[in-house]
Parts: structure tokens; sequence; C-alpha cells
């Protein structure tokens, strides 16, 4: 998907977020496991507020697992519910409940006490683009597809799926805006895919993730390209991967651009292992 965010369409995107809290108990925000700031949106905070929320580090089969439990450990320490996940798998699923269940605890307690009848619990996913939103609904939804439909009071159709008996989704998330006018967000989101290559120049962000690679996992970087020694130059070490590779051009020249998108492809189909690509307590 391309991002292609203006400022009337980020006041709409929160517009229409901001509609949709109105329906819900709790929210989930999906970020990227390998880059959990950088794939947050920068108002999200605000913009959910005084919602209860689990963050869903999304995508975990990709990322550093140690890294992964630093994070935990940071949202932890901020007061804030975390979850891993890989919704594509769907391992991690079932923690949600529970998790979900402990979030609202006081809530659900107060309704009882009063003698509401319990109902399930009605959440929305939250996430910007990429980040696992779709994969996420279709695996919680996939149970039992059969949708509840609209709610009375509601301008926009808005239809719920019910995952097990004891969590209503908002079948549309809510979709955000990444922090995409900080460069290095914007290398971050590149490599991991999360945005286009088309957006940021391919060579940039190649460099960005080799000199990534050099400073946080030699070893692979190393290994995966056959390396002795890593080139302490940026442009010997593209040409001593784009020879190990056949990335040339007629004439023996090194095809810059081929070699990046061999790099950047081979990252994303995760031949160089799981990566995260910050953690905590790193400037962003
Ligand atoms: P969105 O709604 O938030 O925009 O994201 P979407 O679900 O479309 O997911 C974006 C991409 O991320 C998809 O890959 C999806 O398969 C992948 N994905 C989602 N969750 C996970 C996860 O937990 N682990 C991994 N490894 N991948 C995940 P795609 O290449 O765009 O499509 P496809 O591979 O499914 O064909």
């Amino acid at each position: 998907m391309a991002i292609q965010w203006f400022p009337g369409h980020m006041a709409k995107a929160r517009r229409q977020v901001t509609e949709k809290l109105k329906l819900i108990d709790i929210v989930y925000e999906l970020v990227d496991a390998r880059l959990p700031l950088s794939s947050r949106n920068p108002m999200i905070d605000e913009i959910v507020s005084v919602k209860p929320r689990i963050i869903l580090l999304n995508k975990a089969d990709m990322a550093d697992p140690r890294i992964t439990k630093e994070w935990l450990s940071y949202f932890k320490e901020k007061g804030m519910h975390a979850l891993p996940l890989d919704a594509q798998s769907g391992k991690g699923l079932k923690e949600i409940l529970p998790l979900s269940k402990l979030v609202l605890k006081e809530k659900l307690d107060r309704l009882e006490a009063k003698g509401v009848r319990p109902r399930a619990i009605r959440a929305l996913i939250i996430g910007i683009p990429n980040v696992g939103k779709s994969t996420l609904i279709n695996r919680l939804a996939k149970k039992n597809m059969a949708k509840t439909g609209d709610r009375p009071g509601v301008t926009t159709a808005q239809q719920w799926v019910k995952v097990g008996k004891e969590i209503e989704l908002l079948d549309t998330p809510g979709i955000l805006w990444p922090k995409f006018e900080d460069q290095l967000v914007g290398y971050k989101l590149a490599v991991t895919g999360a945005i286009k290559d088309t957006i940021l120049n391919l060579q940039d962000i190649t460099v960005y993730a080799l000199n990534f690679l050099r400073e946080n996992y030699p070893e692979r970087l190393k290994e995966r390209y056959g390396l002795e020694e890593i080139p302490e130059e940026i442009v010997p070490l593209f040409d001593e991967i784009a020879n190990r590779r056949g990335c040339m051009m007629s004439g023996g020249m090194v095809d810059y651009d081929k070699t990046s998108e061999l790099v950047l492809r081979e990252i994303r189909s995760e031949k160089l292992g799981a990566l995260s690509f910050e953690r905590p307590g790193e400037e962003i």
C-alpha cells in the first residue's frame, strides 16, 4: 500500500478513528515488533486517550526475540499492556482475551455490580498501514465469521465480527499514519516494507540497512554475503556484495540498484534472520 498522507487525509483518518472509539471498550493497537515506536502513530496516545488499550507487537516472528522481551519490559514499566503476536500463524492470539478481561476488570465488575448482564467486549484494531490489521481481523474472525449486524445510532454502517463468545470486533480497523516525516523512521519503515521503496531513494534505504546490520548484526551480514571482514566504507561493502551476487552491469560496473533490491528483498524475507530495528532507550 502506498502511503500518501496529506493534512486532509490525517484529519479524516483521525475523525474516523475517533468515531469508532465511541463504540468500543478496548483498543488493540497493532505495532510492528521490529520497530515498535516507529510503527506507531505519533498522536496515538492523544487520539486514544482514556480508552483502555493493549499494544500488540505483531510480526514478532520476524523480530529479534531478545529485543522483543526488552520491549515488553519497556511497555510494562510505562504501565502499558503489551503482548507479542504473530497474526499470520496465530501465535499469541489466545492471550488477547484474558488480558482484555484483566484490563477491563474494573469496568466489567462495575457493570456486574449494577446488575448489567455481561456482554461481549467490543474491540477496535488500530494501526498504521501494513502492520497486519487485516491479517489479525481475519485470524480472529475465522472461527466465527457470523456478523452481528449494525448497532443503532451509528451514522456509517459498522459491522461487528464475533470472536468466540466474549469479543466483538469492528470489522474495519482504524488506520492511522506513521511518523514518516522523520527520515530515520522513514528508513526503518521502508526496510521492513511498511512503506513503498519508491517513497525514499532505494540506495539510501540500503545504505541505512547495511550500516544498521554492520553495527547490530555483523556476523549475520558476514555469513550471508560470505565476507571475511566488513569493509568500513559503504561503497566497498556494496561492491563486495554485488561481486559475490553478480549484481553487475555490462562492462563490469556495479549495479547499485540491483544490489539494493537484492539486499532489501533478503532482509524482508528473513534471509538474515529475525531482526529488530530499534530497541528501548534509543533515540528515534
Ligand atoms: P494492514 O491490514 O495493517 O495493512 O496489514 P495486512 O494485514 O495486509 O498485512 C501486511 C503484510 O504483513 C501481509 O503480507 C501479511 O501477510 C503480513 N503479516 C501480517 N501479520 C504478520 C505476522 O504476524 N507475521 C508475518 N511474518 N507477517 C505478517 P503481504 O506480503 O502484504 O501479503 P501476503 O504475504 O499475506 O501475501
